[in-house]
């Protein structure tokens, strides 16, 4: 099977980009599966219910979060019955939301994990541990097990993809918006990469207006971030090929879409 993972979608760009490109590399590519990052979906944090609605209807079967997750607080009054939503799952008992779904397509079933690192990051419980919890639960209705690892630093990305080898089929990373050039496939059968990259704005600063990205490490004041609307715009992902049955990745490959390197169908 084939499982199409769109990184960061940032803003209203990114969401034009989703709704433009999302359908045309569905048929490019024939994925099975379609799981798309959310967490930055409005307005650059957070995400509201139309907009979780909209992506569903563009294509998306699972929405991944990250440290954005709670921003809009209209979150809480739709996270209960978001049924395709996955929110981090190491964050205290009594959070809502769903720490695991399942995402059904064509006979098969995809289990969907979703981590915060800790490294640079605001504290949360150890990803590893609860990894572990959630991988054990998720086996017994699938081989098919794929982790978005929403963190900063590249060792502990790294690490939790060489952890978590040949127990789920994917540890993608998120989060920091770049993307890297590192993907490949573990030797016991998990596809990984550092960073999927973000969609959206193009020639922005990680997804922010440039000038006051400049202005704040020119002068250190505080300075409010906005999404960068003038900018060209780009998509980034992966396609990863996964053994049906054995749940073990074969193949992990990079999709970029932004001026300098078009779509081609
Ligand atoms: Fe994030």
């Amino acid at each position: 099977m084939k499982l199409l993972f769109i990184g960061d979608i940032v803003g209203s760009p990114g969401r034009d980009m989703i709704q433009e490109f999302l359908p045309k590399l569905k048929s490019k590519h024939q994925p099975h599966v379609t799981i798309v990052n959310g967490e930055n979906a409005a307005a650059g944090k957070g995400i509201t219910e139309k907009i979780y609605k909209q992506l569903l209807e563009w294509g998306a079967q699972g929405i991944t979060m990250g440290n954005h997750t709670w921003d809009k607080k209209e979150i809480f009054d739709f996270v209960s019955d978001a049924k395709n939503m996955v929110v981090p799952a190491n964050l205290p008992e009594g959070t809502p939301g769903n720490e695991i779904i399942y995402v059904k397509s064509n006979g098969l079933e995809v289990a969907v994990i979703n981590l915060l690192g800790r490294t640079f990051m605001q504290p949360v419980d150890d990803p590893f541990k609860v990894a572990d919890k959630l991988i054990e639960e998720a086996k017994k209705k699938t081989n098919l097990i794929f982790v978005d690892f929403h963190a900063e630093a590249t060792s502990e990305k790294l690490a939790m993809g060489w952890y978590l080898d040949g127990k789920v089929s994917a540890v993608v990373g998120t989060h920091t918006h770049v993307q890297t050039a590192d993907n490949r496939v573990f030797p016991n059968g998990t596809a990984y990469i550092t960073d999927v990259g973000m969609t959206g704005p193009y020639d922005g600063i990680l997804g922010m207006e440039q000038t006051a990205v400049i202005k704040k490490f020119l002068t250190g004041l505080p300075v409010r971030f906005e999404v960068s609307k003038e900018s060209r715009t780009q998509l980034s992902g992966v396609i990863i090929t996964i053994n049906n049955t054995t749940g073990k990745a074969e193949k992990i490959e990079r999709i970029l879409i932004n001026d300098d390197q078009p779509f081609f169908g």
